[in-house]
């Protein structure tokens, strides 16, 4: 029998239409005209975060590079829900005032806190541990921060990283140290002791891992 056939660009279109925007308010989340940001995660990585959030409900959620706050609005969502907190860290001041007014839009203010500020030294400053944490900051942070974003992880908690298809995807040239940097990264994502990983081909790719133990 023939393999069935893949179309994987159709694939991707036929997913994006299946992942519509998780509401009307989230759709407007938009940076303040005129400024230069890099991507959210997307809408497909948006619904995964949704749906871990929801069934793990971790107590305590970090994010690393809130930009304009659209990831940390969909897991304050999620949070909101079940009395969770969400933590979100941006190192330019522009964009965590537009993160503020977009989760103040949306009536998270009691459940997304906003630090403003380099994410190498704010992690260092965090009490206390956390049961799911996405990673979508500096790509060359992703490597010197891992283990101590893992120190802040629950045991059986989730670390969530985006962009993990940078290397096989095509980017500016300008950036090319953004892919290898994310090689190194998949790879102590492959080799760590304490995590169990799967990457998934979704928005810009998705690494999941547990930390378990
Ligand atoms: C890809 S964007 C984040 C998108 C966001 N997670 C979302 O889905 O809406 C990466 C962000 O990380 C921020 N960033 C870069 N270096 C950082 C650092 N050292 N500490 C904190 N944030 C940083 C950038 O300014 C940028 O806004």
């Amino acid at each position: 029998m023939d393999e069935p056939s893949f179309d994987w660009a159709k694939a991707h279109g036929y997913l994006g239409g299946l992942h519509a925007p998780l509401s009307d308010v989230l759709a407007g989340i938009e940076p303040p005209s005129g400024v230069q940001v890099q991507p959210t995660v997307g809408p497909q990585a948006a619904a995964l975060l949704d749906v871990l959030i929801r069934a793990a409900e971790p107590p305590r959620i970090l994010e690393i590079g809130t930009s304009c706050g659209y990831a940390a609005c969909v897991m304050g969502m999620a949070a909101a829900a079940y009395g969770g907190t969400v933590v979100t860290m941006e190192i330019r001041g522009d964009l965590a005032d537009a993160a503020r007014r977009n989760v103040a839009r949306l009536g998270l203010e009691a459940t997304v806190s906003v630090l403003e500020g380099d994410a190498r030294e704010l992690v260092m400053t965090l009490t206390g541990s956390f049961g799911l944490i996405l990673q979508d900051g500096h790509k060359e942070l992703y490597e010197p921060l891992l283990d101590p974003l893992l120190e802040r992880l629950d045991k059986g908690g989730l670390l969530v990283s985006d962009d993990v298809l940078f290397p096989v995807m095509k980017i500016p040239e300008r950036v090319r140290g953004w892919a290898e940097a994310i090689e190194r990264y998949n790879r102590r994502l492959r080799g760590h002791p304490l995590l169990r990983t799967t990457w998934l081909p979704i928005g810009d790719g998705v690494a999941v891992s547990v930390k378990h133990a």
